[in-house]
Formats: structure tokens, sequence, C-alpha cells
């Protein structure tokens, strides 16, 4: 058997789509390992979840560095330390810059509570809401320069209900990202879908 792709997983706060990373580890949906869960906020309850499974959590704190590419090559030298294959991100709330992914080209992918391309970047949820749209839902995809730009892996929509409340709908988006994201994951990992739509 050839070894288990090892998974970095990013997040920032409460990081309910890492439980379900881990979940889908430990249950085998994802053919992989995380093997490190890394967060720019100390006070991260991602960080509490990583213990909890016994996986390894480190804080890379913004303050410590004068700028984003310095931040992002010591992101870099962390997970390379780690043997890292795979970088999951999991509302890590940074905009990764060229020198992070010159590395870990093609090998990093993202959820994100809308229908991209509608609502890139923050408070998706709460826009599309506030827009009136009748249909919202999930994305996942590859991350390129751009943000919440690559090519997509998997999306998926719902109808919004008459009356449902922007508490009520959220809830539903993040229901329906618990459900995709280690689909999505699994279907990279087996090489079902490239950032290039090569095969690998
Ligand atoms: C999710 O809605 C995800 O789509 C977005 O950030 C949120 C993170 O939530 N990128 P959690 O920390 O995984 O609970």
């Amino acid at each position: 058997m050839p070894p288990l792709p090892q998974l970095a997983v990013l997040a920032s706060g409460f990081g309910s789509n890492l439980q379900v990373i881990l979940d889908g580890v430990a249950q085998g949906e994802i053919p992989g390992e995380v093997k490190l869960v890394l967060s720019d906020q100390g006070k991260a309850h991602a960080l509490e979840r990583a213990r909890k499974a016994s996986v390894e959590a480190v804080v890379l704190s913004p303050q410590r560095f004068s700028s984003r590419e310095e931040y992002d090559q010591n992101l870099v030298n962390v997970l390379r330390d780690h043997q890292i294959d795979w970088v999951v991100l999991a509302g890590f709330m940074r905009i990764l810059s060229p020198v992070f992914l010159a590395e870990f080209s093609g090998k990093v992918v993202n959820i994100h509570p809308a229908l991209l391309p509608k609502y890139p970047g923050t408070h998706a949820i709460e826009r599309a809401f506030e827009a009136g749209d009748q249909e919202v839902g999930v994305t996942v995809h590859f991350v390129d320069e751009g943000v919440d730009t690559g090519p997509i892996i998997m999306q998926e929509g719902f109808e919004v209900e008459p009356n449902e409340t922007l508490d009520q709908l959220t809830e539903r988006v993040h229901t329906l990202e618990h459900r995709i994201y280690p689909k999505a994951i699994n279907k990279v990992l087996k090489g079902e879908v490239s950032m290039t739509g090569e095969p690998r």
C-alpha cells in the first residue's frame, strides 16, 4: 500500500469543517491523514478539536512577521517540515500569496459558503440572503491566486424557503458544507479531479 496522503488543515475559527474532516478520516471516508492543524489565531476552537483528535496543532501568528510574503514563507516551511502533501482550507481567514501557491500549486482546496462565482469573499451567506436569492449553496474549489476564484471541484445548491431567517439559512448552508467537504476531498485524494483537469 502506498503511504496515505498527508494533509494539513488551516483554520482560523470554530473549526466545524475541520471536525468533519477529522471524522471523515477516522471513518475511512477520506483516504488520507491529518498530520497537522495550523491556525493564525491562538484562540481558534479548531486547535482544541485538533488536540482532542491527537493531531498536532500549530499557531502561526501574523504579528511575528512583517509582510504577507514572510508569513507565507514560514507557513511553507512548517508544512514542508511536516511533509505535507495537501493543504485543506477550512475557514482560514487569510489570502494566500503567490509565495505560498508556488510551493503548493494544485494542492490547495477551499470551501466557500456560496454558489461561486457569486459572492466571493466574506459574508457570502448574508449577501445572498440580503439580495433575496432563491437558491444558495456551497462550493469546494482549488485555490488559485484570486479570492475564491479557482477551478470548482464540487458545488451544490438548494432553494431558500419562504420566510426562512438568515440564521436558519446559515445553519442549512453549514450542514451542506459538512456533507460535501469530505466527499470533495475524497475525490481530490483519489485523483478523480485535479486543478489542471489532467489525470494525476
Ligand atoms: C465556513 O462557512 C467556510 O465555508 C468558510 O468559513 C467557514 C468556516 O467555518 N470558508 P468553520 O470554522 O469550519 O466552522
